[in-house]
């Protein structure tokens, strides 16, 4: 049967919240008529849900255009760009002769999608729609989620910190919470559509705030949610962990006992250049006092290297932290300048390439070392898993499990399924994953 629907493909880069405001999109646009195509080369209509944070991600959406047009060969195709780079770079985008995209919609238009794609089909003209809506949280779209056990929960967007070196408040705008009422609803529904595991997101999710109810008292309200069995929140800012916070971690089993505090830099001075709000000191009391409340804790962590001006004493300041803290995981990135930002405008991107290499590998040696030795104690140990699919990354005769702690855990298939908790003994480690055995077995 024919149909006149036009044909999406939707491609997400970026973070959790770009992830869950790629299932409003298709919400939204399936609402409107249009149907999704997991082909980009018989789509009609290419969207592309890009990300800013680093000239790396901007460099590979452009990339991903330019494939998609030379496949095309010349058959017809609207290509629009949403998310984070065209309310970072704007109209520009629009008049990039080599990327010749035909719109671009921020983080805030979404609704209004469906409008804009048909205002550049006919005639056909580029547009753009880069408002940004401090109301704007989408309630009452409800989100066309993966199928599986894992669920995101957006519960506040936008950004108020600017950290000199982030272009997120910039692409996303004042900080805005939502209202308690509505995320449980939303939680409630998702636990009952059988998702296991939600994931909390906010760009500082802990500075969450709605009429006088903390990032604490809506954890303490989620966690009572009949039949919800794991919660997870991302990225908690170090600046909002007060001991409330972790009192409610503690007393529920269903939350997660897993935190990803960026550190960022270890020098303080380079905090301060990075208006991180806390200091190394600082830092690693905040730590302390989490391993006393949740002694079983993995902790993760986001670094910068090579932010201007970083001495070499100062990046081993960083070197220090890791030694001592021991992450789980760590994920460590080149400082990449963005263009808008504070420390763009105020600072040279001084720290040369090859020094940048350096200390990026020389960090990014030490967490395998260190994650590899964590891990490591883990064989032996059973721990309960949750079963997310019933394949792996490397066979289709392995599952792939997840720890409490946020840990992957790869077994061997048998008569499980996804979102059965189980136990597992662990028999091998790796830097990144574990793998294990059902203990029954
Ligand atoms: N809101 C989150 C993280 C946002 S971006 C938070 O505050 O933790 C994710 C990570 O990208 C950041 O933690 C930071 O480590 C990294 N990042 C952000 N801007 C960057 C830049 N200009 N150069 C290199 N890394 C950057
Ligand atoms: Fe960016 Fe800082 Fe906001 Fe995180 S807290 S999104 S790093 S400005
Ligand atoms: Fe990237 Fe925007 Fe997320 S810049 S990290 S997609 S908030």
């Amino acid at each position: 049967m024919k149909t006149d629907k036009k044909k999406v493909y939707l491609k997400v880069w970026g973070c959790q919240m770009n992830e869950a405001d790629s299932e409003l999109i298709r919400t939204i646009l399936e609402h409107e008529g249009f149907l999704f195509d997991e082909d980009a080369d018989s789509a009609d209509i290419v969207l592309l849900n890009t990300c800013a944070v680093r000239e790396h991600a901007v460099r590979k959406m452009r990339g991903a255009v330019y494939a998609i047009r030379h496949r095309r060969n010349g058959r017809p195709v609207l290509i629009g760009l949403l998310g984070c780079v065209p309310t970072h770079l704007k109209e520009d985008l629009l008049n990039d002769r080599n990327l010749k995209v035909d719109f671009i919609a921020g983080p805030d238009s979404y609704r209004r999608l469906p409008a804009l794609i048909r205002q550049v089909q006919t005639p056909r003209k580029p547009a753009s729609d880069l408002k940004e809506d401090k109301t704007e949280k989408y309630e009452g779209v409800v989100p066309k989620r993966q199928p599986g056990v894992n669920a995101w929960i957006p519960i506040m967007r936008g950004c108020d910190n600017f950290c000199t070196f982030c272009v997120v408040p910039y692409t996303r705008g004042r900080e805005r919470s939502r209202p308690v009422k509505a995320i449980l609803k939303e939680i409630r529904q998702a636990v009952q559509d059988k998702y296991l595991q939600i994931t909390l997101l906010g760009q500082n999710v802990n500075s969450y705030r709605f009429d006088g109810c903390d990032f604490a008292g809506l954890l303490e309200k989620i966690s009572t949610i009949k039949g919800l069995r794991r919660i997870r929140f991302i990225s908690p800012h170090p600046k909002d962990f007060p001991d409330d916070l972790l009192k409610v971690m503690a007393a529920h089993d269903n939350i997660c006992k897993h935190i990803h505090l960026p550190l960022q830099a270890g020098s303080t001075r380079i905090l301060k250049l990075m208006n991180r709000s806390y200091s190394k000191t600082s830092y690693m009391k905040l730590i302390d006092n989490i391993r006393r409340v949740l002694p079983d804790v993995t902790l993760t962590s986001d670094i910068i290297v090579g932010f201007p001006t970083e001495t070499d004493e100062e990046f081993l300041d960083t070197l220090s932290v890791m030694e001592t803290e021991r992450y789980d995981a760590a994920f460590i990135f080149k400082y990449s300048p963005r263009a808008g930002t504070l420390a763009a405008k105020k600072f040279k991107d001084d720290v040369p390439a090859a020094v940048k290499t350096e200390r990026i590998v020389r960090l990014n040696q030490l967490q395998r070392q260190i994650s590899l030795e964590k891990n490591s104690q883990r064989i032996g140990q059973t721990l309960e898993v949750l079963i997310e699919s019933e394949t792996s990354a490397r066979s289709a005769q392995h599952y792939t499990a997840r720890t409490d702690g946020n840990i992957v855990v790869i077994i061997p298939e048998g008569p499980y399924r996804t979102g059965d908790f189980i136990p597992v003994r662990i028999t091998e480690a790796t830097p990144h994953v574990l793998k294990g055995r059902p203990v029954s077995d």
